[in-house]
């Protein structure tokens, strides 16, 4: 039997506290979601003014990788649930905390370390729950590298660090001349400099999916699976784009799908939203990755759904029910800043909003890349057709400029 936290006042004695590792877009929407239940909210970032930062009752700016920082915080803020919003993280100092009971970790302290490394989840996935997923082997030089494309992975094939999230580092590769160059691609964007890789099969996919689902306490107690409708997206260079729910489906693929999502997240356990990222081919499903927590390409769940995946998420680790229906068909679609600038102004914000049943969220982001996610456009229709459509125009519609 699991119960909710009752939830107090925030800023007095009996506050209920959570905190947020890692405060970027995804983050500040849980944030939002948290404040409307009353919740006291601590925002932790590696830079100051962070999106989640500008929301919370509290700030702060730490390097979430170094455990002992980690730690003094916790100690400092004494949250009830911590709440891991990125992967790199101190993942060994939460499964301490938790064991200590000095705070519950959201889903698990174990689903955020296993998560965090390509080789904790895939091993779990594919070897010990036996889901279906591409070939893959992992290796430490150029040599193991190419001595598994030619033993056993072939081309083409896709490689990546084994810790980097975004795409970062990743490149498929279609023959030998172009595998060194992944290979040392790969080590410049590994986020810890570790120098091993993961090589996967690639797999010839006809969409992709990512299945959110959330672990909520139902009314008897016991923790329940719930699922949101599918997820599309499309992915340039490893990073998503444009999404859109629900996707159409074949019934098997669906069944597969959620079969999948249900044996992966009844594994990490815990409570919250995981999105299950799947790759569909007819009625053929192959796992891919899980993060356990809300998932960018949902971002489109704010217009489509009738509880966001912030919402659900929010409601999920606090105990509460959740409503995963779908709304109306939605879209999403990538604002990126265009410029490498800080402080930039967004012009065209008007435009954008003229476009039937559109919506739009700017993050704040203080510092501007040309391919960084400043904010994302949303649109109804009367399918997803016309939602993607509608998204994209806004999205289109929206450019920067220096202030
Ligand atoms: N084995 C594969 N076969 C075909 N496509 C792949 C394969 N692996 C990755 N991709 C493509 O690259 C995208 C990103 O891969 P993956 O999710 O592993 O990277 P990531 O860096 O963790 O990305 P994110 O953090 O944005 O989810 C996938 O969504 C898919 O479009
Ligand atoms: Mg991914």
């Amino acid at each position: 039997m699991t119960n909710s936290i009752t939830i107090g006042t925030p800023l007095s004695p009996s506050a209920t506290k959570v905190m947020l590792l890692g405060s970027g877009e995804l983050g500040k929407e849980v944030i939002i979601a948290l404040q409307r239940l009353g919740v006291e909210t601590i925002a932790v970032d590696r830079y100051p003014n962070a999106p989640g930062h500008q929301v919370a009752h509290r700030a702060h700016v730490i390097n979430m990788a170094d455990g002992a920082a980690l730690r003094a915080l916790i100690e400092q803020e004494k949250p009830h649930l911590v709440v891991p919003e990125i992967e790199a993280i101190a993942t060994a100092k939460l499964v301490e905390i938790e064991k200590e009971g000095l705070a519950r970790v959201i889903p698990t302290a174990r689903a955020a370390q296993l998560t965090m490394h390509r080789e904790g989840i895939r091993r779990l996935a594919a070897e010990t729950l036996g889901l279906p997923a591409s070939p893959y082997k992992f290796a430490d030089s150029l040599e193991e590298l190419c001595a598994a494309i030619d033993g056993y992975i072939g081309y083409p094939c896709v490689i990546k660090p084994v810790m980097s999230s975004s795409g970062k580092g990743q490149s498929k590769v279609d023959n030998a001349g172009e595998v060194e160059a992944a290979w040392n691609y790969a080590a410049s964007g590994s986020r810890v400099n570790q120098g091993r890789v993961i090589v996967e099969g690639f797999i010839a996919f006809d969409y992709e999916i990512t299945q959110l689902t959330v672990r909520a306490v139902g009314s008897n107690g016991e923790i329940e699976t719930h699922f949101c409708e599918p997820i599309g997206h499309v992915q340039v260079h490893g990073d998503y784009v444009e999404s859109w729910q629900p996707q159409a489906m074949s019934p098997l693929a669906l069944q597969r799908s959620r079969d999948i999502a249900k044996k992966v997240t009844d594994d990490l356990g815990g409570l919250g939203i995981f999105g299950v990222e799947l790759f569909i081919k007819g009625d053929e499903v192959w796992f891919s990755e899980v993060s356990p927590r809300p998932h960018d390409t949902g971002m489109v769940t704010m217009c489509s759904q009738v509880q966001s995946e912030f919402e659900l998420h929010a409601r999920a680790i606090l105990g509460l029910p959740v409503n995963t229906a779908l709304r109306a068909p939605g879209a999403s679609a990538v604002i990126y800043g265009q410029l490498e600038e800080k402080g930039i102004a967004f012009i065209g914000v008007d435009e954008a909003l003229r476009v039937p049943q559109s919506d739009l969220r700017l993050f704040g982001k203080p510092e501007s890349f040309k391919k960084r996610r400043m904010g994302v456009a949303l649109a109804n229709g009367k399918d997803t057709d016309e939602a993607r459509t509608r998204a994209k125009l806004a999205a289109g519609k929206v450019r920067t400029v220096k202030s």
